[in-house]
Protein backbone atom coordinates (compact mmCIF):
# COMPACT_ATOMS: atom_id res chain seq x y z
CA UNK A 1 0.00 0.00 0.00
CA UNK A 2 0.92 3.57 -1.04
CA UNK A 3 1.57 6.30 2.04
CA UNK A 4 -0.89 8.16 -0.04
CA UNK A 5 -3.61 5.00 0.24
CA UNK A 6 -2.56 4.82 3.89
CA UNK A 7 -3.73 8.37 4.36
CA UNK A 8 -6.66 7.84 2.44
CA UNK A 9 -8.01 5.32 4.46
CA UNK A 10 -7.22 6.93 7.19
CA UNK A 11 -8.95 10.01 6.15
CA UNK A 12 -12.04 8.16 5.13
CA UNK A 13 -12.05 6.80 8.52
CA UNK A 14 -12.77 2.94 6.59
CA UNK A 15 -13.03 -0.03 8.79
CA UNK A 16 -9.64 -1.10 9.91
CA UNK A 17 -9.92 -4.55 9.09
CA UNK A 18 -9.09 -3.64 5.70
CA UNK A 19 -5.73 -2.46 7.32
CA UNK A 20 -3.14 -5.47 6.93
CA UNK A 21 -1.91 -7.37 9.07
CA UNK A 22 1.21 -5.85 9.65
CA UNK A 23 -0.74 -2.52 10.94
CA UNK A 24 -2.18 -4.00 13.44
CA UNK A 25 0.09 -7.23 14.67
CA UNK A 26 2.45 -6.83 17.43
CA UNK A 27 5.22 -8.17 16.46
CA UNK A 28 6.74 -11.75 15.71
CA UNK A 29 5.01 -14.13 18.20
CA UNK A 30 1.36 -14.90 18.52
CA UNK A 31 -0.74 -12.46 19.87
CA UNK A 32 -1.36 -12.35 23.53
CA UNK A 33 -4.49 -10.11 22.92
CA UNK A 34 -6.35 -9.68 20.28
CA UNK A 35 -8.66 -6.08 19.48
CA UNK A 36 -10.96 -5.84 16.61
CA UNK A 37 -13.01 -2.98 15.24
CA UNK A 38 -13.43 -1.60 18.86
CA UNK A 39 -15.67 1.06 19.48
CA UNK A 40 -16.28 3.03 23.04
CA UNK A 41 -19.38 5.18 23.98
CA UNK A 42 -19.72 7.19 26.81
CA UNK A 43 -23.61 7.60 26.29
CA UNK A 44 -23.69 9.42 23.24
CA UNK A 45 -20.08 10.43 22.69
CA UNK A 46 -18.18 7.73 20.98
CA UNK A 47 -14.76 7.47 22.60
CA UNK A 48 -12.99 5.18 20.30
CA UNK A 49 -13.18 4.39 16.98
CA UNK A 50 -12.89 1.26 15.21
CA UNK A 51 -9.55 0.42 17.09
CA UNK A 52 -7.71 -2.92 15.96
CA UNK A 53 -4.32 -4.07 17.20
CA UNK A 54 -2.81 -6.57 18.66
CA UNK A 55 -0.74 -7.08 21.82
CA UNK A 56 2.01 -10.06 22.15
CA UNK A 57 4.36 -10.99 25.27
CA UNK A 58 7.94 -10.35 23.28
CA UNK A 59 7.08 -6.29 22.94
CA UNK A 60 6.21 -3.58 25.42
CA UNK A 61 3.36 -1.94 23.99
CA UNK A 62 3.06 2.30 24.20
CA UNK A 63 -0.45 3.94 24.20
CA UNK A 64 0.82 7.77 23.00
CA UNK A 65 -1.53 10.98 21.99
CA UNK A 66 -2.80 14.11 23.44
CA UNK A 67 -4.78 14.07 26.07
CA UNK A 68 -8.33 13.00 25.43
CA UNK A 69 -7.77 10.70 22.60
CA UNK A 70 -8.65 7.74 24.20
CA UNK A 71 -5.59 5.80 25.09
CA UNK A 72 -7.34 4.82 28.95
CA UNK A 73 -10.53 4.07 27.52
CA UNK A 74 -9.42 1.48 25.20
CA UNK A 75 -6.43 0.31 27.95
CA UNK A 76 -9.61 -0.52 30.22
CA UNK A 77 -11.44 -2.17 27.25
CA UNK A 78 -8.58 -4.72 27.58
CA UNK A 79 -9.95 -6.10 31.02
CA UNK A 80 -13.02 -4.66 31.23
CA UNK A 81 -12.46 -1.98 33.49
CA UNK A 82 -15.25 0.06 31.30
CA UNK A 83 -17.59 -2.30 33.22
CA UNK A 84 -17.47 -0.27 36.10
CA UNK A 85 -18.62 3.10 34.08
CA UNK A 86 -22.05 2.90 34.20
CA UNK A 87 -22.77 5.02 30.94
CA UNK A 88 -19.84 3.08 29.23
CA UNK A 89 -20.37 0.88 26.03
CA UNK A 90 -18.05 -1.07 24.31
CA UNK A 91 -18.24 -2.95 21.55
CA UNK A 92 -16.17 -4.70 18.43
CA UNK A 93 -14.24 -8.14 19.33
CA UNK A 94 -11.39 -8.54 21.67
CA UNK A 95 -9.37 -12.11 23.27
CA UNK A 96 -6.82 -12.97 25.34
CA UNK A 97 -5.55 -16.31 24.42
CA UNK A 98 -8.12 -16.68 21.63
CA UNK A 99 -10.89 -16.30 24.37
CA UNK A 100 -13.49 -13.83 23.75
CA UNK A 101 -13.38 -11.55 27.06
CA UNK A 102 -17.29 -9.77 26.56
CA UNK A 103 -18.47 -13.66 26.36
CA UNK A 104 -20.99 -14.02 28.71
CA UNK A 105 -19.43 -17.02 30.80
CA UNK A 106 -16.54 -15.05 31.07
CA UNK A 107 -15.42 -14.47 34.60
CA UNK A 108 -14.36 -10.64 35.00
CA UNK A 109 -12.94 -10.99 38.37
CA UNK A 110 -10.74 -14.32 37.19
CA UNK A 111 -9.99 -11.54 33.83
CA UNK A 112 -8.59 -8.96 35.53
CA UNK A 113 -6.38 -11.32 37.48
CA UNK A 114 -4.95 -12.57 33.66
CA UNK A 115 -5.22 -8.51 32.86
CA UNK A 116 -3.68 -6.89 36.01
CA UNK A 117 -3.50 -2.94 35.83
CA UNK A 118 -1.59 -0.09 37.55
CA UNK A 119 -2.86 2.91 37.47
CA UNK A 120 -1.30 6.77 37.11
CA UNK A 121 -1.46 7.12 41.22
CA UNK A 122 -0.84 4.42 43.24
CA UNK A 123 -2.99 2.80 45.15
CA UNK A 124 -2.24 0.50 48.11
CA UNK A 125 -4.62 -1.17 50.06
CA UNK A 126 -4.74 0.63 53.24
CA UNK A 127 -3.37 -2.89 54.85
CA UNK A 128 0.31 -4.26 55.30
CA UNK A 129 3.29 -4.41 52.75
CA UNK A 130 2.35 -8.15 53.29
CA UNK A 131 -1.32 -8.30 52.81
CA UNK A 132 -1.25 -6.03 49.99
CA UNK A 133 0.43 -8.79 48.09
CA UNK A 134 -1.18 -12.06 50.16
CA UNK A 135 -4.58 -10.28 49.20
CA UNK A 136 -4.98 -11.73 45.44
CA UNK A 137 -3.28 -15.31 45.72
CA UNK A 138 -5.29 -15.47 48.87
CA UNK A 139 -8.79 -14.87 47.08
CA UNK A 140 -7.66 -16.17 43.75
CA UNK A 141 -6.57 -19.47 46.11
CA UNK A 142 -3.04 -19.62 44.72
CA UNK A 143 -1.44 -20.65 48.05
CA UNK A 144 -2.13 -23.92 50.57
CA UNK A 145 -0.82 -22.56 53.10
CA UNK A 146 1.50 -19.46 54.83
CA UNK A 147 4.80 -21.14 53.94
CA UNK A 148 3.98 -20.77 49.97
CA UNK A 149 2.16 -17.47 50.43
CA UNK A 150 5.35 -16.14 51.91
CA UNK A 151 6.88 -17.76 49.11
CA UNK A 152 4.33 -15.65 46.64
CA UNK A 153 4.62 -12.51 48.83
CA UNK A 154 8.75 -12.70 48.82
CA UNK A 155 8.92 -13.41 44.72
CA UNK A 156 6.64 -10.81 43.73
CA UNK A 157 8.41 -8.12 45.61
CA UNK A 158 11.39 -9.64 44.13
CA UNK A 159 10.11 -9.31 40.67
CA UNK A 160 8.97 -5.56 41.40
CA UNK A 161 12.13 -4.62 42.58
CA UNK A 162 11.11 -3.58 45.91
CA UNK A 163 12.10 -6.98 48.42
CA UNK A 164 15.67 -5.22 49.52
CA UNK A 165 13.75 -2.32 50.71
CA UNK A 166 11.01 -3.84 52.34
CA UNK A 167 11.93 -7.46 53.38
CA UNK A 168 12.36 -5.99 56.88
CA UNK A 169 8.84 -4.07 57.44
CA UNK A 170 6.21 -6.49 55.98
CA UNK A 171 4.12 -5.54 58.57
CA UNK A 172 4.33 -1.82 57.97
CA UNK A 173 1.29 -0.04 55.71
CA UNK A 174 1.75 0.08 52.29
CA UNK A 175 0.37 3.53 52.27
CA UNK A 176 3.67 4.53 54.19
CA UNK A 177 6.24 3.96 51.48
CA UNK A 178 7.37 6.69 49.28
CA UNK A 179 5.42 7.09 46.03
CA UNK A 180 7.94 5.04 43.48
CA UNK A 181 7.92 2.26 46.11
CA UNK A 182 3.70 2.48 46.45
CA UNK A 183 3.89 2.04 42.77
CA UNK A 184 6.28 -0.67 42.74
CA UNK A 185 4.50 -2.33 45.76
CA UNK A 186 1.18 -1.81 43.35
CA UNK A 187 3.04 -3.79 40.77
CA UNK A 188 4.27 -6.76 43.06
CA UNK A 189 0.46 -7.03 43.97
CA UNK A 190 -0.47 -7.39 40.19
CA UNK A 191 2.13 -9.84 39.51
CA UNK A 192 1.49 -11.83 42.97
CA UNK A 193 -1.85 -13.69 40.86
CA UNK A 194 0.71 -14.97 38.11
CA UNK A 195 -1.05 -12.52 34.91
CA UNK A 196 -0.82 -13.03 31.26
CA UNK A 197 -0.87 -9.46 30.97
CA UNK A 198 -0.03 -5.97 32.69
CA UNK A 199 -1.52 -2.98 31.63
CA UNK A 200 -0.16 0.54 33.28
CA UNK A 201 -1.99 3.84 32.96
CA UNK A 202 0.81 6.70 32.94
CA UNK A 203 2.05 4.75 36.20
CA UNK A 204 4.65 7.20 36.72
CA UNK A 205 2.82 10.53 36.34
CA UNK A 206 3.22 11.11 39.48
CA UNK A 207 6.48 10.04 40.27
CA UNK A 208 9.77 11.42 40.35
CA UNK A 209 12.75 10.90 38.08
CA UNK A 210 14.34 8.65 39.89
CA UNK A 211 11.26 6.61 41.15
CA UNK A 212 10.49 7.00 37.24
CA UNK A 213 13.75 5.63 36.48
CA UNK A 214 13.45 2.16 38.83
CA UNK A 215 9.94 1.54 37.12
CA UNK A 216 11.47 1.79 33.94
CA UNK A 217 14.07 -0.25 34.98
CA UNK A 218 11.36 -2.85 36.00
CA UNK A 219 9.59 -2.87 33.06
CA UNK A 220 12.45 -3.98 31.05
CA UNK A 221 13.03 -7.01 33.82
CA UNK A 222 9.08 -8.20 33.46
CA UNK A 223 9.32 -7.48 29.51
CA UNK A 224 8.88 -10.83 28.01
CA UNK A 225 7.48 -12.97 31.04
CA UNK A 226 4.22 -10.55 31.14
CA UNK A 227 2.57 -8.95 27.80
CA UNK A 228 2.84 -5.27 28.89
CA UNK A 229 0.92 -2.01 27.59
CA UNK A 230 1.93 1.28 28.87
CA UNK A 231 -0.57 4.35 28.64
CA UNK A 232 2.30 7.24 28.74
CA UNK A 233 2.02 11.03 27.67
CA UNK A 234 5.88 11.31 27.74
CA UNK A 235 7.08 10.62 24.13
CA UNK A 236 11.04 9.82 25.47
CA UNK A 237 9.39 7.39 27.91
CA UNK A 238 7.60 5.11 25.40
CA UNK A 239 11.24 5.46 22.91
CA UNK A 240 12.91 3.96 26.26
CA UNK A 241 10.36 1.18 27.47
CA UNK A 242 8.68 0.37 24.06
CA UNK A 243 9.49 -1.93 21.07
CA UNK A 244 5.74 -1.26 19.52
CA UNK A 245 3.99 2.19 19.71
CA UNK A 246 0.35 2.83 19.05
CA UNK A 247 -1.02 6.62 18.35
CA UNK A 248 -3.96 7.89 19.21
CA UNK A 249 -5.94 10.92 18.45
CA UNK A 250 -9.33 11.81 18.70
CA UNK A 251 -10.47 8.43 19.59
CA UNK A 252 -9.20 7.18 16.16
CA UNK A 253 -5.87 4.61 15.91
CA UNK A 254 -3.44 6.74 13.36
CA UNK A 255 -0.45 4.08 13.30
CA UNK A 256 0.96 1.36 15.30
CA UNK A 257 4.10 -0.17 14.66
CA UNK A 258 7.69 -0.49 15.89
CA UNK A 259 8.55 2.15 18.06
CA UNK A 260 11.37 3.52 16.45
CA UNK A 261 9.91 3.63 13.29
CA UNK A 262 6.90 5.83 15.08
CA UNK A 263 9.81 8.15 16.14
CA UNK A 264 11.71 8.60 13.19
CA UNK A 265 10.19 7.89 10.46
CA UNK A 266 6.45 7.77 10.83
CA UNK A 267 3.92 7.10 7.68
CA UNK A 268 1.13 9.16 8.87
CA UNK A 269 1.37 13.15 9.14
CA UNK A 270 -0.83 13.05 12.06
CA UNK A 271 1.89 11.11 13.91
CA UNK A 272 4.83 13.15 12.86
CA UNK A 273 2.84 16.64 13.84
CA UNK A 274 2.58 15.20 17.19
CA UNK A 275 6.28 13.96 17.90
CA UNK A 276 7.53 16.88 16.46
CA UNK A 277 5.85 18.78 18.88
CA UNK A 278 3.15 20.41 16.15
CA UNK A 279 0.76 19.80 19.18
CA UNK A 280 -0.19 17.67 22.08
N1 LIG B 1 -16.02 8.07 32.71
C1 LIG B 1 -16.20 8.84 31.63
N2 LIG B 1 -17.42 9.36 31.35
C2 LIG B 1 -17.61 10.14 30.27
N3 LIG B 1 -16.65 10.48 29.39
C3 LIG B 1 -15.41 10.00 29.63
C4 LIG B 1 -15.13 9.17 30.75
N4 LIG B 1 -13.81 8.84 30.72
C5 LIG B 1 -13.30 9.45 29.62
N5 LIG B 1 -14.26 10.14 28.97
C6 LIG B 1 -14.08 10.92 27.71
O1 LIG B 1 -13.55 10.06 26.72
C7 LIG B 1 -12.52 10.70 25.98
C8 LIG B 1 -11.23 9.91 26.12
O2 LIG B 1 -10.76 9.99 27.45
P1 LIG B 1 -9.55 9.18 28.01
O3 LIG B 1 -9.68 7.78 27.60
O4 LIG B 1 -9.47 9.45 29.47
O5 LIG B 1 -8.33 9.87 27.25
P2 LIG B 1 -6.75 9.85 27.55
O6 LIG B 1 -6.48 8.75 28.51
O7 LIG B 1 -6.12 9.68 26.22
O8 LIG B 1 -6.43 11.19 28.13
C9 LIG B 1 -12.44 12.13 26.53
O9 LIG B 1 -13.23 12.96 25.72
C10 LIG B 1 -13.02 12.00 27.91
O10 LIG B 1 -13.62 13.21 28.31
MG1 LIG C 1 -5.67 8.77 30.45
Amino acid sequence: MTDMQTAEMADNNSPSTESTLSEISAGDGPPKMTTRNVNVFYGEKQAIKDVSIDVNMDNVTAFIGPSGCGKSTFLRCLNRMNDTIPIAKVTGDITLEGEDIYAPQMDVVQLRARVGMVFQKPNPFPKSIYDNIAYGPKIHGLATGKEELDQIVENSLQRAGLWGEVKDRLQDSGTALSGGQQQRLCIARAIAVDPEVILMDEPCSALDPIATAKIEELIHEIRGKYAIVIVTHNMQQAARVSQRTAFFHLGTLVEYGVTSDIFTNPVQDKTRDYITGRYG
